[in-house]
């Protein structure tokens, strides 16, 4: 049977939530304080690009069983269940900026005080552990009277491909102190048809942070790896596929390029090596994977140095791809933006281009001249760049490209070719830990 949901926060975590439970037939209310958001998400404009999110939002409107609203308190007096997915953003010192969640914590103690029945509250937020347990003594402080319970239920969704992973998710972690909330949580998403593990809530809580910085740390590993292969003249594609066949190690995150970057990795890393601070302890590995993924930025900035002769003063380049990987229009900590303020600051002239997050890129990046066409953004360069393996860079007729460029010099930072098509296509092809 369905349940009443809400969910507070309509980012990208919390639409997504909130419209996939109601595709299996809960009656779901998001809430935002933004109210430009709510009134657009009413009429089915959603603010990010995700591959079937606004057809499955508009269809879940027209249903019945999607509703947006400013009004939190009503939302929660409206809903047996409360997901929390509001933003948890990093601090400057790498701490998570808890603000947002306190803010609705409140709100939601006094909601539940008010409507003096049950209800279960759920941490969708990426958090500190320990945060579950915190938020149950606020609103326990804050409604003395209310019969409530808080569950701990991280996401693991990829941006780009999140519909696709809410409806084949590997595990669902359901952290509580109480079994039976907990079992309602489990129900809530049964039609997902996911296998669910039951842990108490500082468990769930690492589980999230201790997935992300083993899935950077295989990133990184596997960039490090890229730079001995270039030394020893081994390809880095065939050495993470003969790793990958190995069923302990697995085949997924093994892809060498420029690095990881998203509101995720970046921010869930340093959170944690924050979070075994706070507790005296030196992750040294996740120092480690962090650095590494920095490095790899500059490291990559010295390739397109040295493919274009040792200086990119005065040379004109074509960045291909902003967001930090295709599929989202998202640019937080996009390796692009780091790359390409690097290259114009050695007195590099850019041009890029990407298929959907130009407007956005606009105010980030003042100094490189935006196109939404890719051949113009190539006519007359001295290299093309690739920084996002998007499709529709991918598709380019390379036949063109290297006709418009003014020297046929393809620096690939995600490795999106066979090395051999590029040189027989004439191209002098750098790509990452393979030898060309
Ligand atoms: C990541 C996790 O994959 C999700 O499981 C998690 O729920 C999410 O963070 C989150 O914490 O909310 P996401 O940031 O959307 O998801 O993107 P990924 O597909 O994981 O890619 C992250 C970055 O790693 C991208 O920049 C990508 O280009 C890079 N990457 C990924 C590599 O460089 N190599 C790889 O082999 C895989």
């Amino acid at each position: 049977m369905g349940e009443n949901v809400a969910v507070i926060g309509t980012g990208y975590v919390g639409l997504v939530t909130g419209a996939c439970f109601a595709e299996i037939g809960h009656k779901v209310i998001c809430v935002d304080k933004d109210q430009l958001k709510i009134k657009r998400l009413a009429e089915a404009q959603i603010p990010i690009y995700e591959p079937g999110l606004q057809r499955m939002v508009a269809e879940q409107l027209e249903h019945g069983r999607l509703a947006f609203t400013c009004h939190l308190p009503k939302a929660v007096e409206a809903s047996d269940i409360v997901y929390i997915a509001v933003g948890t953003p990093s601090l400057d010192n790498g701490e998570v900026d808890l603000s947002q969640v306190k803010e609705v914590v409140t709100q939601i103690a006094e909601a539940i005080e008010r409507a003096s029945s049950y209800r279960i509250v759920v941490i969708k937020s990426t958090v500190p552990v320990g945060t579950a347990r915190r938020m149950e003594q606020m609103i326990r402080e804050g409604a003395p009277s209310a019969n409530f319970a808080v569950v701990a239920n991280p996401e693991f969704l990829r941006e780009g491909s999140a519909l696709h992973d809410t409806f084949h998710m590997d595990r669902i972690v359901i952290g509580c102190s109480n079994t039976e909330a907990g079992e309602r949580i489990g129900r809530l998403h049964e039609p997902f048809g996911a296998p669910v593990l039951y842990t108490d809530r500082e468990s769930a809580e690492l589980v999230k942070y201790a997935s992300n910085a083993f899935l950077a740390a295989k990133i990184s590993f596997i960039n490090e790896m890229a730079h001995v292969c270039d030394k020893v003249g081994a390809d880095i594609e065939l050495v993470a596929r003969g790793m990958g066949m190995d069923r302990r190690i697995g085949s997924h995150f093994l892809q060498a390029g420029i690095g990881y970057g998203g509101s995720c990795f970046p921010k869930d890393t340093k959170a944690q090596l924050r979070i075994a601070e706070d507790v005296d302890y030196d992750f040294k590995i996740l120092r480690s994977v962090i650095e590494v993924n920095a490095l790899q930025r500059e490291r990559f900035v010295h390739t397109i140095e040295r493919a274009l002769g040792g200086s990119v003063k005065s040379k004109r380049v074509a960045v291909m791809g902003l967001t930090f990987k295709p599929n989202t229009d998202d640019l937080r900590d996009a390796p692009a933006l780091d790359i390409i303020s690097s290259l114009v600051d050695k007195g590099a002239e850019v041009r890029a281009y990407d298929p959907v997050a130009l407007s956005k890129a606009a105010p980030l990046l003042p100094q490189a001249r935006l196109v939404e066409d890719p051949y113009e953004a190539l006519q007359g360069a001295d290299a093309m760049i690739i920084t996002t393996e998007w499709d529709t860079v991918k598709a380019l007729d390379y036949t063109r490209v290297k006709g418009l460029l003014a020297h046929p010099i393809v620096i690939d930072g995600r490795n999106c070719f066979p090395v051999e098509r590029m040189e027989r296509l004439g191209f002098r092809y750098v790509s990452v830990g393979r030898p060309g």
